[in-house]
C-alpha cells in the first residue's frame, strides 16, 4: 500500500552543517545495501543509486568499513582501506556532486557484530561479550562468537584506522565523514556500561566509556577539519542486542567533550518523546540532525512532526529515501511514495536497489 507524508515547509530550507551548506533539511539516513565487490570495494551501481537520490540535503552513504578486521558483520558491504575502494568512491561522489549533492562517508568498526566466516578475521570488542544473534554468513546463520576483548595498547591502531580511513573519504572528494557510533557496533559496544566492562581506562566511568568515540571524533577532526565530521549515536537503541542501564551518562559525558571542537553535526537515532532527546539536545551546541526510526510508520511521521521537536537542524530519513530516489520532490508536491520492499535491502543487482521509479517514470505510458 502507498503512504504519504506531509511535509513540514521549514525543511526546504538551506541548512549550514559544519563545512557543508545544505540545500534542505532532509537527508538521506545511512543505509546498508550489500552489493559491495567480495573485496570491500563498492558495487558499480553505486554511483547511480547514490546520484539517483542527490536531492538530499546532504547522502550520509551507507557504513563503510575503516579496515578489514572493522568489516564483516554482513556479506558485501563496502569498505575504504585500499586505493581500489578510494578510487571507486570517487567515482561516486563525483556522480553525486555532478547530480548537485553532498555526501559524507559513514565510517564503521563492527565490533562483536563481526563473524569470522564473513571477514576472515577473529572479532574483537570491549569485552568477550557474545552479541545473542545469528549472523547470515555464507555457510547459513550462525550464532556470533565471544568476541576477544582488545587490549589497551591495541586501541591506538583503530582510532588511526578511523583517521586514515577519514582521509581516504576526503580524498575521494566526499564532503564529509559520519563517525558510526550507534546501533550496537563497536563505538557504541564502548559506550554502553553493559557490553563494556574493561577496568582501563576505556572502561568504569561515563567519561571513560565515551573515551574510545571521542578518541576517534578529535583525530579524524585534526585530519580533515572538525567542520567535515558529524557523529551518529543511538541512546537505548537496542540493535545488535545492545543493552544499557544508563542510556545518558556516556552521551552526555561524550557531547561535553566533543562540543568545542565545533563539528558538522551530531545526528542521533532516537525517539524524541524519550526524555534523553531533551537532554542530550539541551547539552549541544551545534547542528543536530534526528532520525526517529520510525520514518515509516504511517501513525508517526518525523516530517510532518518536525516542527514539534524544535531546533532540530536536519531530518535523516532512511527507508522513505531508499523507495524514493526523487522522495524531495514527492514532498514538495505531496504526491503517493513508493513502498520500500524489505526483501530486496540487501539483495545482489538492480532491483529495488536503482530500479525504484519516480513520480515521472510512473506517469510515462507504459511501452508494450
Ligand atoms: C536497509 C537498512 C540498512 C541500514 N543500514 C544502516 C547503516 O549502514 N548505518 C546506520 O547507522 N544505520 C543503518 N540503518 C538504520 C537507518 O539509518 C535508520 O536509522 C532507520 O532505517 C530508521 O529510519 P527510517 O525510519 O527513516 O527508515 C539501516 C536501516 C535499513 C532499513
Amino acid at each position: 500500500m502507498a503512504f504519504k507524508f506531509d511535509l513540514d515547509p521549514s525543511l526546504l530550507k538551506p541548512v549550514r552543517v559544519g563545512d557543508t551548506v545544505a540545500g534542505n533539511r532532509i537527508f538521506m539516513a545511512p543505509l546498508t545495501r550489500s552489493r559491495a565487490k567480495a573485496d570491500a570495494t563498492p558495487s558499480d551501481l553505486a554511483a547511480q543509486y547514490y546520484a539517483q537520490r542527490a536531492a538530499a540535503g546532504v547522502i550520509i552513504t551507507e557504513a563503510t568499513a575503516v579496515s578489514a578486521a572493522a568489516n564483516g558483520a554482513y556479506l558485501n558491504t563496502p569498505g575504504i582501506y585500499t586505493a581500489r575502494h578510494q578510487d571507486k568512491w570517487a567515482e561516486i561522489a563525483g556522480a553525486v556532486h555532478s547530480a548537485g549533492g553532498h555526501m559524507f562517508m559513514q565510517l564503521w568498526h563492527v565490533g562483536r557484530m563481526g563473524h569470522p566466516e564473513i571477514s576472515g578475521l577473529e572479532s574483537v570488542a570491549p569485552s568477550a561479550i557474545a552479541a545473542d544473534m545469528t549472523a547470515h554468513t555464507p555457510s547459513g546463520h550462525r550464532p556470533l562468537p565471544v568476541p576477544r576483548a582488545l587490549e589497551t595498547d591495541e586501541i591506538p591502531a583503530i582510532v588511526r584506522d578511523f583517521r586514515e580511513a577519514a582521509r581516504r573519504a576526503v580524498d575521494a572528494g566526499m564532503d564529509g565523514v559520519e563517525i558510526h557510533s550507534a546501533n550496537g557496533y563497536l563505538l557504541h559496544q564502548f559506550l554502553s556500561d553493559v557490553t563494556n566492562r574493561r577496568i582501563d581506562h576505556y572502561g568504569g566511568s561515563a567519561a571513560n566509556r565515551a573515551r574510545l568515540t571521542a578518541e576517534v571524533v578529535e583525530a579524524v577532526s585534526d585530519e580533515i577539519g572538525a567542520g567535515r565530521v558529524g557523529l551518529r549515536i543511538s541512546p537505548g537503541n537496542t540493535a545488535g542486542a545492545m543493552t544499557e542501564i544508563d542510556e545518558v551518562s556516556a552521551y552526555e559525558a561524550l557531547i561535553e567533550r566533543l562540543a568545542p571542537l565545533d563539528m558538522a553535526y551530531l545526528h542521533v537515532v532516537i525517539d524524541p518523546t524519550e526524555p534523553t532527546f531533551g537532554v542530550l539536545r539541551a547539552v549541544w551546541p551545534g547542528p543536530f540532525v534526528l532520525n526517529t526510526g520510525r520514518g515509516t510508520d504511517t501513525d508517526f511521521c518525523q516530517l510532518e512532526s518536525y516542527a514539534q521537536w524544535g531546533a532540530i537542524s536536519a531530518v535523516a530519513v532512511g527507508r522513505a529515501f531508499l523507495a524514493n530516489p526523487d522522495l524531495i520532490d514527492r514532498l514538495i508536491l505531496g504526491a503517493e511514495l513508493n513502498e520500500p520492499d524489505v526483501a530486496t535491502f540487501y539483495a545482489s543487482g538492480p532491483a529495488g536497489y536503482t530500479d525504484y521509479p519516480t513520480l515521472a517514470e510512473l506517469e510515462e505510458p507504459q511501452s508494450a
